[in-house]
């Protein structure tokens, strides 16, 4: 079994999403290991999102995952980091397959409910990153 870790962000909690994603999450076969209900400091979503500083959108970013609380999951799955990639859907719900979670709920490329991590590299650091 591998692990990834996904992130409910400010706008799921916000429009009381939380018990949808979990419940479709839990139905594609996750196993929830552990969770923290959690603000993020600015620090600290600067740090988690350090890849992206260059990026137009990076102090909008930071401003959004820092507007109120995020549920984070520790969840494990064959194939964990795909899986819950293929399950949450492309960054743009827009883009997103009707299917996936973002593509059914999402409300924007930033407002977009979930994060995944993208590769069990990046799965490890950010599985440290917030549980010992
Ligand atoms: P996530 O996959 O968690 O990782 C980076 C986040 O930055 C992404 O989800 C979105 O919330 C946000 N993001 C990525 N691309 C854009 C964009 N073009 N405009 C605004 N926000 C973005």
């Amino acid at each position: 079994m591998a692990r990834t870790l996904g992130i409910l962000k400010p706008d799921c909690i916000r429009r009381k999403l939380m018990g949808t994603v979990i419940k479709r999450l839990e139905e594609e076969g996750f196993t929830i290991i552990d969770v923290r209900f959690t603000q993020l400091s600015v620090e600290k979503a600067e740090r988690f999102y350090a890849i992206h500083k260059e990026r137009p959108f990076f102090g909008d970013l930071i401003e959004f995952m820092t507007s109120g609380p995020v549920f984070v999951m520790h969840l494990e799955h064959e194939n964990a980091v795909r899986h819950l990639r293929d399950v949450i859907g492309a960054t743009d719900p827009a883009e997103a397959d009707p299917g996936t979670i973002r593509g059914q709920l999402a409300e924007s490329k930033q407002n977009n409910l979930v994060h995944a991590s993208d590769s069990d590299e990046n799965a490890n650091i950010e599985i440290h990153y917030f549980f010992q």
